[in-house]
């Protein structure tokens, strides 16, 4: 059975981009793979977090893996920050990359231009990626359009490692959905959805109010035009609210603008956000029930316990080809 990995950071709580991008691609795929999700606290802090707050998200993104459908007997979910072989390999990751190539990620210029005092790891972000990845041996990992250029870079690192080393890491593939690899902000649809978004109605989040839900759809910015049409250059808004649709109503795209030839923007509208608020309802109240469950600390411990045994052996690997330590060490 082929392996796959991927995480979310807990560093506020998920969007919809984040559900559509990947987590629902990881409820899809636990079925055929051997899974294994986490909640990756150390990529979090890689940009200042409050720790209470930090704390707080990492509960509430484990609660919301559960509630979305990861079944913890089939897919191993667990904390990056518990198995501490991610540090350890991002070490030896870093070791491996060149400052040059970590300068060139987009998300680290976004990041990190114009701010005065920016973090080390901020930088050195993509080569604890690449050991997140790289630790399972890894065959896929479904992510969002956005991380593709990480991805390239995992890659490449690990073809650098097997060089020089010796050939022991597997070379992960990328997997992007074909719809909604990358959701757009309600408010500027030519940027991505995003958990960072410092305006609130730009993002829906799983555990948005019905309420709020409403709110945030009705006002998502559109086009003067009329018809719902999915034609992502020249109607960026209205193609973004279509993909939505089509996900979480389980309609294609033309079906849906076959529905609304000849009606407004506010009944497409006003229908979409019915969709999403009798999406969310039902994960909604499994994520607060599981929220207070001790239930949740057990799975996460068995997470952390299995996830362990198998980036240990890996990390052990990694260790003896580079010639860390002594070979003879338990
Ligand atoms: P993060 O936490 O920013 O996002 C988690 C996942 O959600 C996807 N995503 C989106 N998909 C569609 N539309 C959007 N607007 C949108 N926004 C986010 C992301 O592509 C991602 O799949 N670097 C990663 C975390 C990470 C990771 C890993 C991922 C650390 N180690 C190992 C995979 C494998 C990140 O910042 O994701």
């Amino acid at each position: 059975m082929k392996t796959i990995f991927s995480g979310i950071q807990p560093s506020g709580t998920i969007t919809l981009g984040n559900y559509i991008g990947a987590l629902k691609q990881f409820v899809e795929m636990q079925n055929d793979y051997n899974c294994f999700f986490c909640i990756v606290d150390q990529h979090a802090v890689t940009v200042p977090q409050d720790p209470i707050t930090l704390r707080k998200n990492i509960r509430s993104l484990a609660a919301l893996y559960l509630a979305v459908g990861i079944d913890p007997e089939k897919a191993t979910l667990f904390i990056q920050s518990e198995v501490p072989a991610h540090a350890q390999a991002g070490w030896m990751m870093q070791c491996v990359a060149y400052i040059g190539e970590l300068e060139r990620m987009t998300q680290f210029k976004d990041k990190s231009t114009g701010k005065e005092a920016v973090q080390a790891s901020l930088l050195t972000y993509p080569p604890l990626m690449a050991a997140d990845i790289l630790l399972y041996n890894t065959d896929l990992v479904p992510v969002g359009e956005d991380q593709k250029q990480h991805m390239e870079l995992t890659r490449d690192l690990a073809e650098r490692f097997n060089k020089k080393y010796s050939d022991i890491l597997t070379i992960p593939e990328i997997s992007i959905p074909k719809v909604g690899a990358r959701i757009m902000s309600l408010q500027e649809p030519t940027k991505k959805m995003s958990k960072s978004d410092p305006n609130q109605k730009a993002n829906i989040t799983p555990l948005d109010d019905p309420k709020q839900i409403v709110k945030k759809i009705k006002s998502a910015v559109t086009d003067s035009e009329g018809i719902v049409k999915f034609d992502k250059e020249n109607k960026p808004g209205i193609s973004n609210l279509l993909s939505i649709y089509s996900i979480l109503g389980g309609k294609s795209i033309s079906e849906i603008e076959e529905m609304y030839d000849g009606k407004g923007y506010g009944e497409f509208k006003s229908d979409l956000a019915d969709v999403a608020v009798n999406f969310f309802k039902p994960i909604q109240d499994r994520y607060y029930e599981l929220l207070e469950s001790p239930e949740l600390d057990r799975i996460l411990d068995e997470g952390a316990a299995k996830a362990n045994l198998v980036a240990n052996k890996t990390l052990k690997k990694m260790e003896n080809a580079m010639g860390l330590g002594r070979k003879t060490r338990k």
